[in-house]
């Protein structure tokens, strides 16, 4: 199948948005936007996040054999587009994070977040399919950010 057509289709599978992070070992935080996330398993409780191999995230989730999946809320929209195209260097910059069990960061204020021990890593074509062990999480109340179409929504009851 044609890589436009691909997206054009794959874009009507609405998704919430999230960040996937981790800690280089030098001690700086990374991370991307990313909606190509699932849960995989409820015992022992496995999520997925697919990383594109070319992007400066990907190798650090391997090192630090951790990351964590902050999921937005609809007054997010802000935090996806920094994660999505600003330098590495400034994603993190005047955002708030914490460390919880593994290391890697989740970011203050999400809906909710996962954190999560590296689990499997499989070839998925251009990216990589991380697994993760999730050995902790939260959620608060509020709306989840959605992504349609290339475009940001929200979620109406
Ligand atoms: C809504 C949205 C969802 C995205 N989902 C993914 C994804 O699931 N996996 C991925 O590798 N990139 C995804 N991207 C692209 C990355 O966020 C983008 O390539 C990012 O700049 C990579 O950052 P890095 O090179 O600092 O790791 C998504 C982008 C947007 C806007």
């Amino acid at each position: 199948m044609d890589p436009s057509e691909f997206r054009r289709v794959l874009g009507h599978w609405g998704t919430g948005v999230a960040v996937v992070a981790t800690i280089r070992p030098d001690g700086l935080p990374v991370g991307l936007t990313a909606n190509a996330v699932a849960s995989v398993s409820l015992e022992p409780p496995l999520v997925l996040a697919c990383v594109e191999r070319g992007s400066d995230t990907h190798d650090f989730i391997g090192l630090a054999g951790a990351f964590t999946v902050s999921v937005l809320a609809e007054e997010q929209e802000a935090l996806a587009r920094r994660f999505a195209t600003w330098d590495v260097a400034e994603k993190f910059r005047g955002v708030a994070y914490r460390e919880v069990v593994t290391g890697a960061p989740v970011l203050e204020g999400v809906l909710a977040w996962l954190d999560c021990r590296l689990w499997a890593v499989y070839p998925g074509g251009d990216h990589s399919i991380f697994v993760g062990e999730v050995v902790a999480g939260d959620a608060r109340e509020g709306a989840p950010l959605i992504y349609y179409r290339g475009g940001y929504g929200r979620y109406t009851p």
